[in-house]
């Protein structure tokens, strides 16, 4: 598949942050379409360094509007807080709008607010996206080739956004087999916090709560698989995290606000030793979870 067209002529890719997300994307690209050109950068030599190691990328560059003035596409893939300084320190090579400019940050709102700040508007050749796919591992080498394989990418483009920038981003992701969806960015932002933010912060929240209590970590010699089921997540990157609740902020706290209500109806009926009430809420659950693991047996085919 090619995502050239005349208008938007697409041979060189260049990736800002080149972690998990941005270095499986390259990782991803190099295994399939191996006529593109990708060009990496990353605040950290190392990690650039690592990148080219492992040949992710074909050039490492240290200044970012040369990267952009070369590329067709940039995908930035940087924390989210970061994006505001990128937008800043990019914005003299996107003038032209000749590049289009995606990112794959986990809060969209954030995004088109930094994008209005910096350019005034969001611009026509941005068009935000997040992938639903990624792992609580960070940095280069985690980089997993097939992280995006049968996985969900969401793109939030506004009324402005010019259409061949949108099906140039599609496509970019179609090449990695991932299936792309479009979005509102208040969608995205109240969908991932129900889906995504809340069960990460209760993670975080219920290892710290019985860490704290538990002389030494003592405790968790007693755990087993329910506990790592639930809390494989709470060892997910803080910084990320820590940027990622700040800017989802209000849509999380709505959809904690309800979970603690329901949590608190739940506490009632153990209080009360109200079986009934229990075995009904565990009965709806478990329907509603069976259905969601039918979802994830369809997508992986
Ligand atoms: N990890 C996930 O599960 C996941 C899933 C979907 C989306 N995301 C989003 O992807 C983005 C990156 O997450 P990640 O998991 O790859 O993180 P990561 O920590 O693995 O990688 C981030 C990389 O960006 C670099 N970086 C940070 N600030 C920079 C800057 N100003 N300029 C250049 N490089 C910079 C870091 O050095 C690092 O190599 C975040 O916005 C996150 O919200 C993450």
């Amino acid at each position: 598949m090619t995502v050239s067209t005349p208008e938007r002529p697409f041979a060189t890719l260049g990736i800002v942050g080149l972690g998990l997300i941005g270095a499986s994307l390259a990782a991803a690209l190099r295994k399939r379409e191996s006529r593109l050109r990708i060009l990496g950068a990353d605040q950290s030599d190392a990690t650039l360094a690592r990148a080219l190691e492992l040949g992710y990328i074909d050039e490492g560059c240290t200044d970012l509007l040369d990267l952009c003035r070369r590329s067709d596409v940039v995908v930035l893939a940087v924390p989210v807080l970061s994006l505001r300084n990128v937008f800043e320190q990019l914005a003299p090579a996107l003038a032209d709008g000749r590049t289009v400019l995606t990112d794959v940050g986990s809060v969209k709102g954030v995004v088109r607010d930094a994008a209005e700040a910096v350019f005034g508007q969001v611009p026509a050749w941005l068009v935000p996206g997040h992938p639903i796919a990624g792992s609580e591992f960070s940095g280069v080498d985690a980089a997993n080739p097939d992280l995006y394989h049968c996985h969900q990418v969401i793109l939030t483009p506004g009324s402005d956004t010019d259409p061949t920038a949108t099906a140039c981003v599609r496509a970019l992701w179609e090449q990695v087999e991932a299936t792309v969806q479009l979005m509102t960015v208040d969608r995205h932002d109240e969908v991932l916090a129900a889906t995504s933010h809340l069960p990460h912060l209760l993670a975080f929240a219920l290892v710290d709560s019985l860490a704290q209590e538990s002389e030494k970590y003592e405790i968790f010699h007693y755990a087993a698989g329910g506990f790592r089921d639930f809390t494989r997540i709470a060892a997910s990157d803080p910084t990320m995290w820590h940027d990622i609740f700040l800017a989802n902020d209000q849509a999380t706290l709505d959809v904690l606000d309800r979970y603690m209500d329901h949590l608190h109806t739940v506490r009632a009926a153990l209080a009360a030793g109200d079986g009934e009430a229990l075995h009904t809420v565990f009965r709806r659950a478990k329907h509603a979870r069976d259905y969601f693991s039918r979802i994830l047996d369809e997508r992986t085919g």
